[in-house]
């Protein structure tokens, strides 16, 4: 069968990754999950002393970018890859609030941004892939074959980030995810470099009343009409 590219971009908590590991293991894609990238260089960021709540030394990001070496790296070929920062698996450290708190300024920065999409870029280059992020239908992957923007109302996503931080056993408060969440969709919505934004030719796909199932066969129908050319 036919291989294609599949972008998916949209705000915190909409449910990317979710879909998005679902579809890649239903057609046997790669999945690669972009805001693990952008996630492990803050947690190196917060490791050495470059960004906390009192100062951000983005010099110092700039000259310590070319020591960040990231990596996908699959425990057995039905799992899904753990990110690696040099050398480290950082899969569990990079979920935490406190990292949340710290990823919007530092994927704010256009070196960072350039390191990262070249990465995947390289990802991607074989067709079969299925990445979720940001930036991937306008920037990454712009000649994607299948673009979906996802969408869902912000309390509903702080409500899902919130049970999910909850049940790994993060003692969190509704207000600060909320508040969380809705800072990294205004700092990512607007910063100058690669802004999220629907691509022009995304499929907007809202699951503010979907569960995981109901969105799970939505995007899949979608994915297997564009790879028999349907739509
Ligand atoms: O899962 P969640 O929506 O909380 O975030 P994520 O996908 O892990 O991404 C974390 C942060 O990385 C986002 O809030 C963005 O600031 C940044 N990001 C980005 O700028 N570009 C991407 N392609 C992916 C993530
Ligand atoms: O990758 P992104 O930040 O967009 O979202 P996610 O990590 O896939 O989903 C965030 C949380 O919402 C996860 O715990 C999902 O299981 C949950 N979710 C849900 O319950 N219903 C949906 N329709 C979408 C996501």
């Amino acid at each position: 069968m036919k291989k294609i590219t599949i972008a998916i971009d949209g705000y915190s908590s909409t449910g990317k990754s979710t879909v998005a590991k679902q579809l890649a293991d239903s057609l046997g894609y790669v999945y690669v999950d972009s805001g693990a990238m952008y996630r492990a260089v803050t947690l190196f960021a917060l490791e050495n002393n470059i960004i906390s709540e009192n100062y951000f030394d983005e010099e110092k990001l700039l000259k310590s970018l070319p020591e960040i070496h990231l990596e996908f790296r699959k425990k057995n070929p039905l799992e899904r890859a753990d990110i690696y920062l040099n050398g480290k698996n950082v899969e569990k450290d990079i979920r935490t609030m406190h990292v949340s708190e710290f990823v919007s300024p530092i994927a704010a920065v256009h070196e960072v941004r350039v390191k990262l999409v070249a990465q995947q870029k390289m990802m991607g280059a074989a067709k079969g892939v299925v990445m979720d992020g940001r930036d991937i239908g306008t920037v990454v992957f712009p000649d994607a074959e299948l673009k979906i923007f996802m969408n869902a109302s912000s309390r509903q996503r702080a409500q899902r980030r919130f049970l999910e931080l909850y049940s790994r056993g993060e003692e969190v408060q509704f207000d600060d995810v909320l508040k969380n969440i809705e800072a990294r969709d205004h700092i990512d919505t607007t910063r100058s470099d690669s802004p999220l934004v629907k691509a022009q030719d995304a499929i907007e796909v809202d699951n503010s009343e979907m569960n995981l199932d109901d969105q799970f066969h939505t995007v899949l129908q979608l994915a297997k009409d564009r790879i028999a050319g349907r739509i």
